[in-house]
């Protein structure tokens, strides 16, 4: 079963309640919120009180991705304001291992995030400790930009290290995901798409239900 994740990251925060609720009616898995520091990633973007905000008003699973320095310093307070499942980025964790171990404790589920020049070889060793690998597919810091065509490669070496560890990961995939290119990256070997601008621009419930019939046809 394929999955998406909608990023509330191009949302209209003027209306962000319910643009929430349209995509948990729509049928959508994962909320997925993007939380830049502006020293990882050049942009700012929201933390710890809007995630405790929208909390209140879904069930949704919260899929908050920290494009933070030192995540380990926040895990605490990401938890307690409702993320279900915390990915971090390999290069901004200077003990990567303690801060996975840090999610687990929370009894979160703890996800390992890849910035697209960055080697599959620094996760080789954590995949048996992780629940989800996100590769992005674009520089984090911004949504709307354009998918980086050798990631498709990466995608499919990322699963076939996956499954050659004996490791329960989802693989996530995260930036310039569209309806065009959604299929070849699901046949690569994606499990879960992250998708912002091809989620809010236009009909949100029309672009999830596009989002379903990909998953349909890709399941062939
Ligand atoms: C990029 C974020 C992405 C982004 C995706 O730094 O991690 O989640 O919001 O947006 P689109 O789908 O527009 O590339
Ligand atoms: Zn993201």
């Amino acid at each position: 079963m394929f999955k998406l994740a909608p990023s509330i990251l191009a949302a209209d925060f003027n209306h962000l309640g319910e643009q929430i609720e349209q995509i948990e009616s729509a049928g959508a898995d994962y909320l997925h919120i993007d939380v830049m520091d502006g020293m990882f990633v050049p942009s700012i973007s929201f933390g710890m009180p809007l995630i405790t905000s929208i909390r209140k008003n879904t069930s949704m699973v919260f899929d908050v991705h920290l494009m933070v320095k030192e995540p380990i310093r926040y895990i605490d307070d990401f938890c307690k304001a409702g993320a279900d499942i915390i990915t971090v980025h390999t290069e901004a964790c200077t003990h990567l291992h303690s801060t996975i171990r840090a999610i687990k404790e929370k009894g979160k589920r703890a996800g390992v995030s890849l910035n697209p020049g960055t080697s599959l070889d620094a996760i080789r060793y954590i995949l048996p400790e992780v629940d989800l690998v996100l590769i992005m597919t674009v520089n984090p810091g911004f949504g709307g930009q354009a998918f980086i065509p050798f990631c498709y490669q990466k995608i499919a070496e990322t699963k076939q290290m996956i499954v050659e560890s004996g490791s329960k990961a989802e693989l996530e995939v995260d930036g310039g995901i569209t309806l065009d290119n959604a299929e070849a990256v699901l046949k690569a070997g994606a499990q879960v798409l992250v998708s912002g601008s091809s989620v809010f621009n236009g009909t949100i419930e029309k672009n999830i239900n596009a989002f379903r019939e990909v998953f349909s046809h890709a399941a062939q």
